[in-house]
C-alpha cells in the first residue's frame, strides 16, 4: 500500500509506536499530522527503548523523511530536548522537516492550561498540562504564533510582544496572576528558535510533491479517535484531530491519496483524564492490567483506568475512520485470565444500544453488555505464527473481528518488533 493511516482506536496510549516504527521501514515519509508533545510513543529496537512524543517515530530510519506537519503544536524547549536525546544516542535526526505553519506551544499556553484545568475544578479534563489547548484555542483565534514566525529573530519578539500584551490581561485581570515579561521568554526560547531554524520547511508542498513523484507516505497518528475534538467524547477530548480524517487536514495530501487505515487497539481498553468510560475496572482485573501491561503514561506517569477491551467504542472507531485493518496489541498483557470479556453493546436507559453515543451525557450512563470467552494461560509473547497462538487467544481474536467487522491483519505479542504475527484474516 502507498499511503497509510494509523490512528489509534480509542483513547490512546495503544502504542501505535510499534506498528509506526515497523511501518516506517517501507516508506519514504513519515508525517505527523496533530497533537504536541501531549503524546507519547515508546519504541523498542534491539531492546533499546526510545520514547518520543513529537518526533515522528520514523526518525529511527535515517533514509525516511520525517516531518512535523501544519497541524502540529511544538513545544520548542521539549521538542529541542527530545532532539538534543536522540542525538546523543547516535539518532542524526537530519532527516527531519518541521512545518513553517504549525504553531507554537508558549509558556502562556501551559499556563493557561494549568489555570484552566483549576478553574474547572470538580470538572477538569484531566488534560496532560502540555498547553495544547490554549495553543489550538490561538490558532482558530487567529493569534498564535507560527514556527516560520517564530525562528525568524526579526519577528518573534514583535509577535511575542504583541500576543503577550493580550494574555497579560487575561492573566492579571481574569486569572489574578502575575503578569509574563516578553524579554525573558524571547531570552529563554531563542536558543531553541536557533537550533529548530534549519528543520523549518513549506512541508505540505514537500509531502505533495513526494506523493506525486510515487513516495510512499505514513501518517503517524497520535492520542486517538475518541480524543478528537469532534468524533470524540467532548468535552474529554484534545484540542486536534487525531481521526484518520485529520491525516489530511495541513499535511499536503488529500483524501483520495489515502490507500489504507489502520487503527491500533489495545486487547482491553484504557483511558487517562476524566470522562466516561463504560468498561473501567474499578477492581482487581483493572489493577492487574495495569500492573501486566504497565500501563503508566508516557508522558505524565500517570495510572491508566483499565478495563475490558470495549467493542462498541472499537466498532465505531472503525465506520468514523473508514478502518482497513486492525491492529490487535497487547495480547500478552491478557495471558492467565480464567476468562477474558469484550463488550457487544450498552444498556442506556433501559434498553440495549449497539452504537456508540460520543455525548457525554449518555455516554456517561451507559452500562456494557458483556460477551465472556475463556481465558489463556500459555505464554504467548514468542509466537509469530497466527496457527501457534492458543486457541482461546485465536477465538478472542476472531471475536474481536466479527464484531468489529475489520480484518485484523496484525497481533501484537509483546514491545518488540519481532513479537508481532502478520495475519491474513
Ligand atoms: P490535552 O491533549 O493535554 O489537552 O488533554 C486532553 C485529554 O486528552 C485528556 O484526557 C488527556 O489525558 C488526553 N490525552 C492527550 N494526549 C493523550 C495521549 O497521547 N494519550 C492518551 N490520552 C491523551
Amino acid at each position: 500500500m502507498a499511503n497509510t493511516v494509523v490512528v489509534g482506536a480509542m483513547w490512546g496510549d495503544e502504542s501505535k509506536g510499534k506498528l509506526i516504527d515497523y511501518l516506517a521501514h517501507d516508506k519514504d515519509v513519515v508525517v505527523r499530522w496533530g497533537g504536541g508533545s501531549n503524546a507519547g510513543h515508546t519504541v523498542v529496537v534491539d531492546d533499546q527503548e526510545y520514547k518520543l512524543h513529537l518526533v515522528p517515530a520514523g526518525i529511527l530510519h535515517p533514509e525516511t523523511l520525517c516531518v512535523v506537519a501544519d497541524g502540529v503544536v511544538l513545544d520548542p524547549a521539549s521538542f529541542v530536548g527530545e532532539l538534543e536525546h536522540l542525538k546523543g544516542r547516535g539518532i542524526t535526526c537530519e532527516n527531519l522537516k518541521i512545518s513553517g505553519n504549525a504553531h507554537v506551544v508558549l509558556p502562556y499556553h501551559r499556563l493557561m492550561d494549568e489555570l484552566e484545568e483549576k478553574r474547572k475544578g470538580a470538572k477538569a479534563i484531566g488534560t496532560t498540562g502540555r498547553g495544547i489547548g490554549p495553543a489550538y484555542q490561538d490558532k482558530a483565534a487567529r493569534i498564535g504564533i507560527r514556527m516560520r514566525e517564530f525562528v525568524d529573530p526579526d519577528l518573534f519578539p514583535s509577535r511575542l510582544a504583541e500576543a503577550l500584551e493580550f494574555k497579560n490581561q487575561l492573566l492579571t485581570k481574569i486569572y489574578g496572576v502575575e503578569p509574563l515579561d516578553a524579554k525573558q521568554i524571547v531570552d529563554e526560547l531563542t536558543p531553541h528558535a536557533e537550533k529548530l531554524r534549519q528543520y523549518v520547511d513549506d512541508t505540505a508542498l514537500r509531502v505533495a510533491y513526494a506523493a506525486k513523484s510515487g513516495k510512499k507516505v505514513l501518517f503517524e497518528g497520535a492520542q486517538a479517535t475518541l480524543l478528537d475534538i469532534d468524533l470524540g467524547t467532548y468535552p474529554y477530548v484534545t484540542s486536534s484531530h487525531p481521526a484518520a480524517g485529520g491525516a489530511c487536514i495541513g499535511t499536503g495530501l488529500g483524501p483520495t491519496q489515502i490507500d489504507q487505515i489502520i487503527a491500533v487497539t489495545k486487547s482491553y481498553s484504557t483511558r487517562v483524564g476524566a470522562g466516561a468510560f463504560p468498561t473501567e475496572q474499578l477492581n482487581a482485573t483493572g489493577d492487574l492490567i495495569r500492573e501486566r501491561g504497565a500501563e503508566y503514561g508516557t508522558t505524565t506517569g500517570r495510572p491508566r483506568r483499565c478495563g475490558w477491551l470495549d467493542g462498541v467504542a472499537l466498532r465505531y472507531s472503525a465506520l468514523v475512520n473508514g478502518l482497513t485493518d486492525l491492529y490487535l496489541g497487547h495480547m500478552d498483557v491478557l495471558v492467565g485470565f480464567d476468562e477474558v470479556k469484550i463488550a457487544t453493546a450498552y444498556m442506556l436507559d433501559g434498553k440495549q444500544i449497539e452504537d456508540f453515543p460520543s455525548d457525554q451525557a449518555r455516554l456517561s450512563r451507559c452500562e456494557p453488555v458483556y460477551i465472556t470467552l475463556p481465558g489463556w494461560k500459555e505464554d504467548v509473547s514468542d509466537i509469530t505464527e497466527y496457527d501457534k497462538l492458543p486457541g482461546n487467544a485465536r477465538r478472542f481474536v476472531e471475536a474481536v473481528e466479527k464484531h468489529t467487522e475489520v480484518p485484523i491483519t496484525m497481533v501484537s505479542t509483546g514491545r518488540r518488533r519481532d513479537q508481532t504475527i502478520f495475519r491474513k484474516p
